[in-house]
């Protein structure tokens, strides 16, 4: 453990740590339901997320009972949902085991959980001396120590790992993940690090040589694609058509209005096309992790409900709410 850094983290810490609800307790269900939520999502927008699913599902046993749907739908607006597929399906896991797993390989082997997650509820829980490395670990150790192995490679991952390692505090683990979560979310920002005040400052090599805005390195990955897309809201007697989009794609699981793409839209056999399809929206567009989205909305009204291709259903427009929908096609409708 290097002494002059983890003690001055944790001094900091106890002044300036974030007091958020899921550090109040030592329930590993709401530790692990608050890391699945942070591990896409900013904590200002996550808390309000957590505080409702611990409403409706205060324990492992409910969220495992309820339908996907329903943890789908609780999730709307939060993206990647993914996430949501596996904390339903992780909870199912728990339930069978009867209880929460404690050790960091029995946490690890849960669906959605990989190496930070395992080490921040292991540490949490548990107590248990595992680092938790993420974007704000790498930051922080690359500026203080000077480390210009870049992170995104197999041996950044290691170099930064180890360090990790070395410096947490076997008895203060929990303590030492949150620190450098806070400490890289409030004070060594990614871009205006808040240097002049740092507790770390004298001995940051980074601030020191003046190479805080060099670090952390990373590699250029290649460019994100862009896709098209063109969405048909058909509006028929007060309903409207939806399917639910299917594996191997984005959105696995959520619905959506009759959706077009690679301009395979009109129904060649004419029982609909585009004709009388008014344009509500053009190139909206909506940035994924992978790739950048460019969509175009047409509103289609209609007397008579037309054939739609496999997969459709019509239902009244009044119960789109209960219909997960991506982040899309609720600004969409919100349009509408
Ligand atoms: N990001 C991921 N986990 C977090 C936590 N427990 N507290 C604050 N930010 C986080």
């Amino acid at each position: 453990m290097n002494s002059t850094f983890s003690t001055s983290l944790l001094r900091w810490f106890a002044l300036h740590g974030r007091d958020l609800p899921w550090r109040d307790t030592n329930d590993a269900y709401a530790i692990w339901l608050s890391e699945i939520i942070l591990q896409q999502t900013r904590v200002e927008q996550g808390r309000a997320y957590w505080e409702r699913f611990m409403v409706r599902f205060p324990d492992v046993a409910s969220l495992a009972a309820a339908s996907e749907d329903e943890v789908l739908r609780l999730w709307q607006g939060l993206g990647y949902y993914s996430r949501a597929r596996n904390l339903h399906t992780a909870a199912q896991q728990i339930v069978k085991l009867g209880h929460f797993p404690c050790t960091y390989d029995g946490i690890r082997a849960l669906k959605g959980v990989g190496d930070y997650t395992a080490a921040a509820v292991g540490s949490f829980a548990f107590g248990l001396p595992v680092a938790a490395v993420d974007g704000n670990v790498y930051r922080v150790l690359a500026r203080y120590f000077g480390i210009d192995t870049p992170i995104n490679t197999a041996e950044g991952k290691r170099v930064f790992a180890d360090l990790a390692s070395e410096l947490l505090p076997p008895k203060e683990a929990g303590t030492f993940n949150q620190a450098m979560m806070d400490f890289g979310a409030t004070q060594c920002l990614p871009k205006g690090a808040r240097c002049d005040g740092c507790p770390l400052a004298e001995t940051c090599v980074a601030r020191c040589e003046g190479r805080v805005a060099d670090l952390p390195v990373k590699l250029k990955k290649t460019k994100i694609q862009q896709r098209r897309l063109v969405y048909i809201y058909i509006r028929c007697n007060g309903e409207t058509a939806i399917h639910r989009r299917g594996a191997g794609d984005i959105w696995q699981g959520l619905w959506e209005p009759v959706a077009v793409e690679n301009g395979e839209w009109c129904m060649e056999n004419g029982t609909w096309g585009m004709n009388g399809a008014v344009l509500v929206a053009k190139d909206v567009k909506h940035v994924l992790t992978h790739r950048i989205l460019l969509a175009d909305f047409f509103l289609l009204e209609l007397t008579a409900k037309p054939a739609l291709p496999d997969g459709y259903i019509w239902i009244p427009e009044s119960a789109l709410d209960d219909y997960a929908k991506p982040r899309l096609i609720e600004r969409f409708l919100e349009l509408l």
